[in-house]
Parts: structure tokens; C-alpha cells; sequence
């Protein structure tokens, strides 16, 4: 059976003036989900996009908006993005004072719920939120910037991670997506997937292509070979 192979662009990398028809460019290249990075100049140092944005590209894309917060406080900004059309909505453990209460807190709103861990922050934090996660988003650069080279330590942590989610999806049939961000090119994500990754964020690998399809056709056929 091919591995399981979703890519998941980073409009981070996009031509902002053009960002619909960057989106629609994507999705009909054969991306699985929209990757939508939020910064806000105190969690990470950078400034990006927020709901208005996500409600302008929504209906742009027939896929789901994987939306990424890189902001701290959390809670205040989720029911925005909910309202905004985000499918999916990830956060970072130490930019919330209360992660349980976050994930439910997506959860309500109607969206799927991640959890996204920097370089350096310890798999533990699943122990006691892994059964209400649908989505574990392993970051391999420090967040807050695209293009950026892929940190190798991401290929032994991802392996833990995959073992985790694996046992979690062996006790309660649910499916949550292992997802890896930064650095992501088509000559490393075969490695990648290797070590346990199905889902992948690609910002300048995808958009600084020349060719969507191509290098989205290029990243399936390295996790394929994988
Ligand atoms: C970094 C962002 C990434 C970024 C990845 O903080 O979370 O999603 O866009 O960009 P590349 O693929 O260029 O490393
Ligand atoms: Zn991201």
C-alpha cells in the first residue's frame, strides 16, 4: 500500500497581491489542504494574516484550511477563524495557559483540533490531550519564518510521534493526521515520510516553484518511493 501522502502548501510563500488565484492555483495542482500560518509579532516574531484573510480565500478552495496560530493569547481568536471557514485550527502548548481547555474550545466551534510542537518542546505534551487531538503538527525549523532548512533532530521525533498516534488510533479507531512543517523539499520529504510524516506543509518548496503540479506531482512520487 503507497504511504499516505498529503501536501499541504503554505500560502506563507505566496504572492500576497494575488493570494485567490494563488489559492486556486494550488488546490487545482492537487494540494490536499491549504496551509494558513498566523503570526502575530509577540508568540514568534513576524506578522502575518488573520480571519478577514481566511474568510476572503474561503471560497477559493475546495480543500480543507489547515489554519496555524502562532499567536499568544490562543482562545481569544478561535471562534474567528471558526467563523471564517477553517477546517482544521493547530496551536502551540506554551502560547495557551490552559490546552485542555483550547482543544475543547476548537472543538466547538466546529473545527479539528491540533497541537503543534517547536523543535525543542517535548512529545509529553500528547500523553493527556492526544485522544482529542485530530492532528499533531511536528515543527522542523523554529516558527515565524518560511525557507528555512529542515532540522534533521524532526526525523527521530517524528518516529516517536508516529508510534503515538498509531497506539492512540489502535484504542480509539480515530484517524489524526501527523503533519511536519518548515523545510519540507522535494528531496528531503521521502526521509520524511519515511520516518512516520502523511501529512506535509510545503511554503517555498511549492510556491517558489515555477510549477505547482510538477513539484506537488515530484513531493507524491518521493513519499511513494519512500
Ligand atoms: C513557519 C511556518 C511554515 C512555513 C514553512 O513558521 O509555520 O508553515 O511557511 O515554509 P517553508 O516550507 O518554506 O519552510
Ligand atoms: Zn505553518
Amino acid at each position: 500500500m503507497a504511504p499516505t501522502c498529503r501536501i499541504a502548501p503554505s500560502l506563507l510563500s505566496a504572492d500576497f497581491a494575488r493570494l485567490g488565484e494563488e489559492v486556486r492555483a494550488v488546490v487545482a495542482a492537487g494540494a490536499d489542504l491549504v496551509h494558513f500560518d498566523v503570526m502575530d509579532n509577540h508568540y514568534v516574531p513576524n506578522l502575518t494574516i488573520g480571519p478577514l484573510v481566511c474568510e476572503a480565500i474561503r471560497p477559493h478552495s475546495s480543500v480543507p484550511i489547515d489554519v496555524h496560530l502562532m499567536v499568544e493569547p490562543v482562545d481569544r481568536i478561535v471562534p474567528d477563524f471558526a467563523k471564517a471557514g477553517a477546517t482544521y485550527i493547530s496551536f502551540h502548548p506554551e502560547a495557551s495557559r490552559h490546552v485542555d481547555r483550547t482543544i475543547g474550545l476548537i472543538r466547538e466551534s466546529g473545527c479539528r483540533p491540533g497541537l503543534v510542537f517547536n523543535p525543542s518542546t517535548p512529545l509529553e505534551w500528547l500523553d493527556w490531550t492526544i485522544d482529542k487531538l485530530d492532528l499533531v503538527l511536528l515543527m522542523s525549523v523554529n516558527p515565524g519564518f518560511g525557507g528555512q532548512a529542515f532540522l534533521p533532530h524532526t526525523l527521530a521525533k517524528l518516529a516517536d510521534a508516529r508510534r503515538r498516534v498509531d497506539a492512540a488510533r489502535e484504542r480509539t479507531g480515530r484517524e489524526i493526521l501527523l503533519e511536519v512543517d518548515g523545510g519540507v523539499k522535494v528531496d528531503n520529504i521521502g526521509a520524511i515520510a519515511k520516518a512516520g510524516a502523511d501529512t506535509f506543509v510545503a511554503g517555498s518548496a511549492v510556491f517558489g516553484a515555477k510549477d505547482y503540479r510538477a513539484t506537488i506531482a515530484a513531493m507524491r512520487a518521493a513519499v511513494a518511493a519512500a
